[in-house]
């Protein structure tokens, strides 16, 4: 398969790399000089001009800092993009995402959207998610292709979900890493390392993944029991975060971020709900 890759940098540069580790014929560009060296070394061709990179290949990705590079890059080369599909593995929000594909189809340019669940480090692996979303058909057509830099997932052929699931589920990345620090910190303290606490922070994650999978069908129903834990039970516990945390002279803004959100749905008599009764704040824009 003929692949061109566009933007080599840290993400492109492994993207073109697992192709080529995939045997597959790539193109790479970039708009700088002196980065697609050690990728030629392994096979790949380096174009001079992004037109030349965009006419090597009938599928064409897309990796540079954001949409506004795309669109620079991209948009004097809707005629020579005609026909063939691009795949923009840029990050940016659904609203952007929306567009290019309305430019794409309005160019008879094929498009998908992908967001990338990994590092640099992780593509190439199975293991590894690349959320996509857009043309069905060039899912279809090119899927083995996508597979040689990670697990392609399939989110539909609206452009804006895989940028959506990518935007929620870095948000989830953030607040967990933002709890496992404190964890760090709060065990640390004591003379724990991270090293010691972090096995034990995995494996209480798998029984976070259960109180997700238990807590969206109590989202979806809007009816949240509190037959595991209240959320009375859950500020009680707050407290000695919030309190443990302060004695040892650490940030407190979480502990009390996490006291503030659950204080609140408690304060307006939700105490005997479960933990998902939170969606309805989220929902309210922190008002309810
Ligand atoms: N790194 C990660 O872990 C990761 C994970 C998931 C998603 N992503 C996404 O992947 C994308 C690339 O990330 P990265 O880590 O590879 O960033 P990076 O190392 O900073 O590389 C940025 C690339 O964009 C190019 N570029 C920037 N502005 C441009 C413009 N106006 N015209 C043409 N090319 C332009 C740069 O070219 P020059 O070399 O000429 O500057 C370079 O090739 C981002 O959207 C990022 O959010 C990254």
């Amino acid at each position: 398969m003929k692949v061109t890759v566009l933007g080599l940098g840290s993400m492109g540069t492994a993207l073109a790399g697992a192709l080529l580790e995939a045997g597959h014929e790539t193109t790479v560009w970039n708009r700088s000089a002196g980065k697609g060296e050690a990728l030629a070394a392994r096979g790949a061709a380096r174009a001079a001009t992004a037109a030349e990179a965009v006419g090597a290949s009938p599928l064409v990705l897309a990796c540079l800092s954001d949409y506004d590079a795309v669109h620079g890059v991209l948009g004097p080369l809707a005629e020579e993009l005609r026909g063939r599909t691009l795949v923009n593995l840029t990050s940016g929000s659904p609203e952007q995402a929306r567009a290019s594909a309305s430019w794409a189809a309005g160019s008879g340019i094929g498009y998908l959207d992908g967001a990338i669940m990994s590092t640099p480090p992780g593509i190439g692996s199975p293991q590894v998610m690349l959320l996509y979303s857009g043309s069905s058909q060039a899912f279809a057509e090119y899927r083995e292709t996508l597979a040689s830099l990670g697990d392609p997932v399939d989110l539909g052929d609206d452009a804006g979900t895989a940028s959506l699931y990518d935007t929620a589920l870095l948000g989830m990345m953030w607040a967990t890493l933002g709890g496992w620090l404190q964890g760090v910190a709060l065990t640390g303290a004591d003379g724990v390392d991270a090293v010691t606490f972090t096995p034990v922070a995995v494996r209480w994650m798998t029984a976070v993944n259960g109180f997700m999978s238990t807590y969206a069908p109590q989202i979806d129903a809007g009816v949240y029991p509190g037959d595991d834990a209240t959320l009375d039970v859950h500020l009680a516990t707050i407290e000695h975060l919030v309190h443990a945390s302060a004695a040892r002279g650490l940030d407190p803004r979480l502990p009390e971020l996490f006291r503030a959100f659950v204080g609140q749905a408690v304060a307006a008599g939700h105490g005997g709900d479960g933990y998902a009764r939170l969606i309805e704040t989220v929902r309210a824009g922190g008002r309810a």
